[in-house]
């Protein structure tokens, strides 16, 4: 479904991405793992055209996404839920979700809001309250919420459970799982490479701007370099 090959991408002459290949196909959940600064926003803003790329090409379903802007990105069912979720505050809960319907275009839904209800209960909840009063964890579910109303034929998602609560972090993980079973392909960055890797079936590690390493997610969870760098020394215990 994404094809990725040999990306680059720089800002002001510095190199974030430095040719990175990496593909997701459809119906999986593939993570991205690495360290602080390794490039996984920048890979995902290259993707959905917020970041103009260097060199390398990026396919999705066939199609050469070169020249393309984001909004047209996002029109064909690429869409991402950002990193620090950036929901409109002052919007009630109810008007966040609408806005996802502009990636719509001429596309059929594929996750009414009752659907996203059903997944989230705490956005019909607090349909008419002020985004900006809910959780952090309740908002990334509105901001998941707002791009599946968009459509989303692959949904990007940028560190969803950054400065959540172990419990919320896990909701939110869970909820992804189930979108996933249910048949929609994701892409995942995450720097909890221990859920990360817990969640889905294959993971990329990307350092400096490279990917280092890539496999299924439970052998990488058992690669001692893995291990020693992102799992830390409760690995074994909690990967039971
Ligand atoms: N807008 C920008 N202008 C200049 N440099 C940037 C910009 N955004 C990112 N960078 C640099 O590009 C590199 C990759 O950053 P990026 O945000 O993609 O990393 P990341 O893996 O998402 O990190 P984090 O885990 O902190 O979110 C870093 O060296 C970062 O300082
Ligand atoms: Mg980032």
């Amino acid at each position: 479904m994404l094809e990725i090959s040999d990306l680059a991408a720089a800002y002001s002459g510095i190199r974030a991405l430095k040719g990175v290949s990496l593909n997701v196909a459809q119906g999986e959940m593939v993570a991205l793992i690495g360290p602080n600064g390794a490039g996984k926003s920048t890979l995902l803003n290259t993707i959905s055209g917020l970041v103009r790329k260097s060199a390398g090409s990026i396919r999705f379903e066939g199609r050469d996404l070169a020249g393309m802007s984001a909004y047209q990105i996002s029109r064909i069912g690429l869409l991402q839920v950002p990193e620090g979720r950036q929901i409109l505050g002052d919007l009630s809960v109810q008007e966040n979700l609408q806005l996802g319907t502009t990636a719509l275009h001429h596309r059929a839904t594929t996750h009414t809001l009752e659907r996203i209800h059903d997944l989230f209960p705490i956005l019909a909840e607090r349909r008419d309250q002020r985004a900006g009063s809910l959780s952090g964890g309740q908002q990334q579910m509105l901001a998941i919420g707002r791009a599946l109303m968009g459509a989303p034929r692959l949904l990007l998602l940028d560190e969803p459970s950054l400065g959540l609560s172990p419990l919320m972090a896990h909701q939110v993980l869970t909820a992804l799982r189930r979108l996933n079973a249910e048949g929609l392909t994701i892409l995942l960055v995450e720097q909890n490479a221990r859920q990360a890797l817990k969640s889905t079936h294959r993971a990329y590690l990307i350092e400096q701007g490279l990917v280092v390493k890539e496999g299924r997610s439970d052998e990488l969870s058992q690669d001692s370099g893995v291990i020693a760098h992102y799992l830390g020394q409760a690995a074994g215990a909690a990967s039971h």
